[in-house]
C-alpha cells in the first residue's frame, strides 16, 4: 500500500531506505522466498556465509570499545592515535582512554567546523592506530602510511559514509560502520578487518567483541540480526544494480553540490559552519539568518518543511540549527525538492524584508495549498487568505504573483 502522502525523510540515522527495498521486505514479511514462514522467523543458521567481513550488534559506538580491545594491545605501550574531527570520534578516544593511553595528535579544536592540517600533527612513535572519522582524509593519509604494517593499523569510522563512495579497502587495518545510514536499518554493524590483526585482543576483551571469535565463527558467534542483515543483504543488492559505489559517489556529489550551491549563492542567509574544503557529502549542517542561526527562521524553515513532508531536517540537539543527511537511498527529487524549497523559503524571506508594510509576514497556513498573509501595523494583527491561490502549492507560485498579491491585500486593507 502506498504512503498517504510522500514524505522526504532526510534524517541522521536511521535513514531513508530505498523504496524498492521497502516493498521488497514487504513482499517477504510474511512468505520469505516461499518457504512458509515469515523473514522474522528465519534462522540465523540460513543467512548466507559468503561474507569476508563481520556482521555485529553494538553499533558503531560498540565498536569503539571493540577497535582497542582488540587492537590497542598489539604494542607494550598500549598506545593509540586519535585523529577527533567530530563528536563521534571523540567519543571514541575517549572510549579508548579506559584500555591504554590515547594521544590526540592535533590541539584540541573547539568546534568541529575544520580539521587541523594533517602536517601539524603529531603521531606517537609507540602509538599502535589512528582512528579518524572521514574516509577522504583516511585515504589521503594512508598515503604515508604502510598499509600492510602491524607497526601502524589505520582504522575507520565509516558509519556515515559506508559505500557512498569507492574505497581501497587495503589501505585500512579495520573498517567499520553501523548500517542505518547507508546499507540498511539499525541493528547491525559490519566490520572489515585484516587477517593478521585477528588474535590480538586483551584478555579482558568480551567474547562476543571480539573480532577473532566473531570471524571464527561467522558472526554467529551468538545469535545475530537476522533482520537487520537481511535488510542490508536487499540494500547492497539495490546498490550493485544502481552502478555500485561509484555510482553511489557520483549520485551524491550531485546532491550535495544542490544544496550547497543555494547556500553558498544566499548571501549570509543560510550559513554552513564547515569550511569549504572539510565539508561533508552526507550531512550538510547549516544555520539561518545568520552564523549563529536566528530561532524565529529556523522553527519557521523547519515547520514548513514539515508541511511540504520533508522531515528530520533539524540539527543535532548539541548544535541545534538545520541538518540535511543525504546517504544513498536519498534521490536526486528528494534533494532537488530540498532545494527548491531552500530558494523559495530565501525568497520569501527577501521579499518580506523589501515590502513596504510595516511588518510583513507571509504566513502558511495548516496546508501549503493555501498562503495567508499576515500584516502587523499599529500593533494591530490581521490575517487574509486569497481564494486565488488555492491548489497551488506555494513553490510553484512565481514571485510576482505573490509580490501583487500582497500588494493588492495592502491596499485593500
Ligand atoms: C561517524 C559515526 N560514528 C558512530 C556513530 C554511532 O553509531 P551507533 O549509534 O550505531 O552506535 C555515528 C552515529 O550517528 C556516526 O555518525
Amino acid at each position: 500500500m502506498d504512503a498517504p502522502r510522500p514524505v522526504v525523510n532526510f534524517g541522521p540515522g536511521p535513514a531513508k531506505l530505498p523504496r524498492s527495498v521497502l516493498l521488497e521486505i514487504q513482499k517477504e514479511l510474511l512468505d520469505y522466498k516461499g518457504v512458509g514462514i515469515s523473514v522474522l522467523e528465519m534462522s540465523h543458521r540460513a543467512v548466507p556465509d559468503n561474507y569476508k567481513v563481520i556482521f555485529v550488534q553494538g553499533g558503531g559506538s560498540g565498536q569503539f570499545s571493540a577497535v582497542p580491545l582488540n587492537l590497542i594491545g598489539l604494542k607494550a605501550g598500549r598506545c593509540a592515535d586519535y585523529v577527533v574531527t567530530g563528536a563521534w570520534s571523540a567519543k571514541a578516544a575517549e572510549e579508548a582512554k579506559k584500555f591504554g593511553t590515547v594521544n590526540i595528535v592535533h590541539p584540541k579544536l573547539g568546534s568541529y567546523t575544520k580539521i587541523a592540517d594533517p602536517s601539524t600533527w603529531t603521531l606517537s612513535p609507540e602509538a599502535l592506530m589512528c582512528i579518524t572519522a572521514p574516509t577522504r582524509l583516511c585515504m589521503a593519509w594512508s598515503l604515508t602510511l604502510s598499509p600492510t604494517s602491524r607497526e601502524r593499523v589505520l582504522v575507520c569510522d565509516m558509519s556515515s559514509n559506508f559505500l557512498s563512495r569507492p574505497v581501497d579497502v587495503s589501505k585500512f587495518g579495520v573498517i567499520f560502520a553501523g548500517a542505518q545510514k547507508n546499507v540498511g536499518s539499525a541493528g547491525v554493524t559490519v566490520v572489515i578487518i585484516r587477517d593478521d590483526l585477528l588474535g590480538f585482543a586483551l584478555r579482558e576483551c568480551p567474547s562476543v567483541l571480539e573480532y577473532k571469535v566473531q570471524a571464527g565463527n561467522n558472526s554467529l558467534y551468538n545469535t545475530p540480526p537476522c533482520f537487520s542483515i537481511y535488510v542490508m543483504g536487499l540494500v547492497l543488492e539495490w546498490i550493485k544494480n544502481n552502478g555500485g559505489a561509484a555510482a553511489m559517489e557520483k549520485l551524491s556529489s550531485i546532491k550535495s553540490r544542490m544544496i550547497y550551491d543555494i547556500i553558498d549563492n544566499s548571501e549570509g542567509f543560510y550559513v554552513c559552519p564547515v569550511e569549504p574544503q572539510n565539508r561533508s557529502k552526507m550531512n550538510i549542517p547549516f544555520r539561518i539568518g545568520n552564523a549563529k542561526g536566528d530561532d524565529a527562521l529556523e522553527k519557521r524553515f523547519l515547520d514548513k518543511s514539515l508541511e511540504l513532508n520533508m522531515i528530520s531536517l533539524k540539527g543535532h540537539r548539541s548544535v541545534g540549527g538545520i541538518r540535511a543527511s543525504l546517504y544513498n537511498a536519498v534521490t536526486i527529487e528528494d534533494a532537488q525538492e530540498l532545494a527548491a524549497f531552500m530558494k523559495k523559503f530565501l525568497e520569501m524571506h527577501q521579499l518580506s524584508q523589501s515590502s513596504d508594510l510595516h511588518k510583513v509576514q507571509l504566513m502558511f497556513l495548516e496546508t501549503h495549498e493555501r498562503v495567508a498573509l499576515r500584516s502587523e501595523r499599529k500593533g494591530e494583527e490581521k490575517e487574509t487568505s486569497t481564494g486565488c491561490l488555492l491548489h497551488t502549492p506555494y513553490w510553484e507560485l512565481s514571485l510576482q504573483p505573490v509580490t501583487l498579491w500582497c500588494m493588492g491585500r495592502h491596499s485593500t486593507n
